[in-house]
């Protein structure tokens, strides 16, 4: 195979939603339809692909958000873990991570991979579809990437993530641009920003910097009123 092709094929699994058939090509050989992240180790090769790091710019993120030794930041919908191994490197001394998931098998992967890598500030989290499950009042920042579009009654969940928000803390979410995109889900799964936008602002939020520019997805960034 291609190696540009290989790249686009494998990045485009990253987003692919559970519930939504995915063609032969784009689950990497494999038939048939995922039902789900319930396999941490199939998605893994994906999620934690180096590919990845070109579009999905994570030092730049943690950078825009200004995330820093102390802090404690929660990554909901952690899956097999991308982001949690980069925060717990920047957070450190002193800080934490909350490394939530709904799967058993993600959060399984996540303990697992937080011990053989030496990450003793990671926490990870089972979550349920309907509560973030985090201590309250404890996160500077609540970060969720591309994963509010699998979030059901999300103007609940946001109000429900400001239970866990330190007095100035934050809530980021990235997640994938409308249209066809060599990337992400297909068109019909993805949330326009203006959506997001409107169900922090129902869940009594306001949006604040910074605004950073991904080459697939938006950032957005909400305090509490
Ligand atoms: C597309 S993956 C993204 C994983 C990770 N954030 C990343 O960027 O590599 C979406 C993840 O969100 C999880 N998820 C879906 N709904 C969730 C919810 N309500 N709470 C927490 N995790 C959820 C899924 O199990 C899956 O691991």
């Amino acid at each position: 195979m291609e190696a540009a092709v290989a790249l686009v094929l494998s990045a485009a699994r990253i987003g692919a939603a559970a519930d939504v058939a995915v063609s032969t090509a784009a689950a990497g050989g494999h038939h048939g339809r995922h039902h789900g992240f319930t396999d941490a180790a199939r998605w893994a090769a994906a999620f934690d692909s180096p590919d990845r790091d070109a579009w999905q710019k994570p030092a730049e993120i943690l950078a825009a958000l200004g995330v820093e030794p102390g802090m404690a930041v929660a990554d909901v919908g952690a899956g097999t873990g991308y982001f949690v191994v980069r925060l717990a490197s920047a957070v450190a001394p002193g800080g934490v991570v909350y490394a939530t998931d709904v799967e058993p098998d993600m959060v399984r992967w996540l303990r697992d991979r937080a011990d053989k890598q030496g990450y003793a500030n990671v926490v990870p989290v089972l979550g349920s579809a309907k509560e973030p499950r985090l201590p309250p009042h404890s996160c500077d920042l609540v970060l969720i990437v591309d994963t509010w579009h699998h979030i059901e009654g999300r103007v609940d969940y946001a109000r429900k993530l400001r239970l866990a928000l330190k007095p100035e803390g934050r809530v980021a979410i990235v997640d994938f641009k409308p249209g066809l995109l060599p990337v992400g889900p297909p068109p019909g799964m993805k949330l326009p920003p203006e959506k997001v936008a409107s169900e922090f602002s129902a869940a009594g939020y306001s949006q604040v910097p910074p605004h950073t520019k991904l080459p697939y997805q938006y950032v957005l960034v909400f305090k509490e009123n």
